[in-house]
């Protein structure tokens, strides 16, 4: 393990939390070098939906491979590509009814944020894109302007520019729709919002801590969009590919965002892969304007075409994620309500749900304590106070029930060891500034 600590930059993160040498890994397991055996409820932080090295992708990656199909073509028609955006086309988009392109990006989420908001902004000739409180987009200049998190937004070294923060659904209270908030600084030319390019938006803020919106909102917020002719782009990136119980995590509000990206799972293996669906209109790039030399991964193209045919044929998988995630949040409201003594809650939607444990040292304790059981689970949020559920969508029932009683066995480790549970400090009761409760003024 010297190696890393040696020669890997301090920049490493997930490693940290979870410092074991891994050797390979199956399904929704891992193995260490000692071949001791991890539940995966982080999945490359939602990249392996479909598990790891799936071996009917294995297989006809390995067939390509092997009959030595293309592997680099920047962006040159190959058949992988052609025959995953047949796929697409009439597996996920046609039975949709959604007409859209598709542009491949440089093999990252970013860069799949970086093509949007460039061509909102061409488009519309504004500068400015609304973005969301807690809200993710990536770690590069524009799409980390976009992001809230004051960590990672530190780390910029320059002024992050070019947006407007949001309320996110729920952020002022349960009372205050915050699309009208929008549309009222939209609609007035002295609210000092100018009028944007575009709105970013994920309908589950993963890293934000699984804050989702209501597809009602999700609804308004399209309309807001359209009224004021501002380009409407719903980040897909963590949410999308099944995750939430269906292929797109907005399906069930009925709209259809002018743009979306997708990355993560999308390429069913783990393998890097973006990809922008734009309205067709949208599509005013000129040729090489957004350009980058592994724009569409061929590898990828073979395993994500072998992923929705298996999974994307019919409603069938997409109706087992909706099963196991009422499952997840049915157990997970049992464990709050029997250990987090009124103040630890569950949210989220499909499979992708989180505890949140009030405050990130016990958050922290409790997947240092789930890890310590054969498990690798990850938080999230403000605080890292959120334990985010993340395991693979094909888990079999007999290993999501055996992961739910790892987290049951450490929330009840960690809280029968402190002398109180926190109350969950609300803004509209306190205000919770790094740590420290101080008055709400307004009160
Ligand atoms: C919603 C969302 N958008 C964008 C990104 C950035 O993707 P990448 O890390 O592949 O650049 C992430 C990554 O976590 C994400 O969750």
């Amino acid at each position: 393990m010297k190696i890393f600590e040696e020669l890997e930059s301090e920049v490493r993160s997930y490693a940290r939390n979870f410092p074991r040498l891994f050797k390979r890994a199956k399904g929704e397991f891992m193995y260490d070098e000692d071949d001791n055996e991890y539940l995966d409820f982080l999945a490359g932080a939602g990249a392996l939906n479909y598990g790891h090295n799936h071996p009917v992708m294995r297989e006809k990656l390995l067939e390509y491979i092997q009959s030595d199909g293309i592997t680099h073509s920047l962006d040159l028609y190959t058949d992988a590509k052609r025959e995953f955006m047949e796929t697409f086309r009439e597996k996920i988009l046609r039975p949709r009814n959604y007409d859209y392109t598709l542009m491949f990006t440089g093999p990252t989420g970013t860069n799949a944020v970086e093509a949007s908001l460039k061509i909102a902004r061409k488009i519309t000739g504004r500068s400015h894109v609304i973005s969301f409180t807690n809200g993710w987009h990536g770690q590069t200049l524009g799409s980390l302007s976009m992001t809230a998190n004051s960590h990672h937004r530190d780390g910029a070294g320059i002024a992050l520019t070019g947006m407007h923060r949001a309320p996110y659904d729920g952020y002022l209270g349960d009372a205050v729709d915050t699309t009208e908030y929008l549309d009222k600084v939209l609609s007035d030319s002295s609210s000092g919002v100018d009028l944007p390019a575009g709105v970013i938006v994920e309908t589950i803020q993963g890293e934000g801590g699984v804050n989702y919106c209501s597809m009602e909102w999700l609804q308004r917020l399209s309309r807001v969009c359209k009224k004021h002719g501002v380009v409407f782009i719903i980040d897909d990136i963590q949410a999308g590919c099944g995750r939430s119980g269906r292929f797109f995590s907005f399906e069930e509000a009925g709209i259809q965002p002018d743009i979306v990206t997708l990355s993560k799972s999308l390429s069913g293996y783990g393998l890097p892969f973006a990809m922008v669906m734009l309205k067709p209109e949208l599509d005013q790039w000129k040729p090489g304007e957004h350009n980058g030399t592994f724009r569409g991964n061929n590898h990828a193209f073979v395993t994500a075409k072998a992923a929705i045919d298996l999974y994307w044929s019919d409603d069938t998988f997409a109706a087992s994620v909706r099963k196991k995630g009422e499952y997840i949040a049915k157990r997970l409201d049992a464990i709050v309500e029997k250990y987090g003594d009124g103040s630890f809650t569950v949210k989220g939607r499909g499979m992708f749900q989180g505890i949140n444990c009030v405050n990130g040292e016990i958050a922290s304790k409790i997947t240092r304590a789930a890890y310590k059981k054969g498990m690798i689970i990850e938080t999230s949020g403000a605080d890292d106070h959120i334990i985010k559920l993340l395991c693979p969508l094909i888990i079999s029932e007999e290993s999501l029930a055996k992961g739910i009683d790892i987290i049951e066995e450490s929330v009840k480790e960690v809280c029968l060891r402190l002398d109180e549970i926190p109350e969950d400090s609300d803004y509209f009761d306190d205000v919770v500034i790094h740590g420290e409760k101080k008055e709400n003024v307004s009160k």
